[in-house]
């Protein structure tokens, strides 16, 4: 019999291609093993101070996100805070939408209702200084789904001149990534991407 490892890696390999890469040194941690990940950059004509600013105004998100709708920092309850300054140990529900919505989105636009995932995250990390935060799924027992979301920013040069580089991961490695795999992988990675188009839309236009 196969591990439910071996197997997830047939799936990993089975999967159309779930990597996207750019000729920048990564500012992201490196990866773990995993069964799956989901992986997107952008490129942006916007100061890092800025992209940082607006990617932890989490109230804005339905403004411009078509992946990551809802981003609600909560007490342990669920119950929403007043203060949605995002800081290490909170509570945070993510109400994504898988696939993405079609861009651009603004906040009225409702979410698909077959569409919707609701996952209840840690914040694990906002480092203000290196410009790196994450979010990790809360742990049931058993270990359903466990996956850490990781944003990096960074300066790189271009022949262009200075822009700021986004990047962010998630990598699943799981029991139930397996399965995730198999339904919705390529969505996921679809999710990623969009939402890093978007961002890259939104700095660039305002
Ligand atoms: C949440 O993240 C913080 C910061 O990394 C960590 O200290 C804490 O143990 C985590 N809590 C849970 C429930 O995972």
């Amino acid at each position: 019999m196969i591990s439910l490892r071996t197997f997830g890696l047939y799936v990993l390999l089975a999967c159309p291609v779930l990597v996207s890469s750019h000729p920048y040194e990564s500012h992201l941690p490196p990866a773990t093993p995993g069964i799956f990940k989901a992986e997107a950059y952008a490129v942006i004509d916007a100061p890092i101070d800025k992209v940082w600013e607006v990617l932890l105004d989490f109230p804005s998100y339905p403004k411009w996100n078509p992946f990551a709708r809802k981003m609600v920092i909560t007490n342990m309850m669920g119950t929403p805070l007043e203060d949605q300054t995002p800081r290490e140990n909170a509570r945070l529900r993510i109400e994504a939408q898988i696939p993405p919505m079609k861009r651009p989105v603004n906040e009225n636009q409702r979410s698909g209702l077959l569409s919707s995932q609701t996952s209840m995250e840690n914040v694990t990390l906002i480092d203000h200084e290196n410009y790196i935060c994450a979010w990790q799924a809360i742990q049931l027992p058993p270990p359903l789904l466990a996956a850490t979301r990781y944003s990096a920013l960074s300066v790189v040069q271009t022949p262009d001149g200075p822009r700021t580089l986004y990047e962010s991961r998630e990598i699943f490695g799981s029991v139930i990534s397996i399965v995730l795999a198999l339904l919705m992988a390529g969505n996921v990675q679809k999710g990623f991407e969009e939402q890093a188009l978007a961002l890259k839309e939104l700095l660039e236009s305002s």
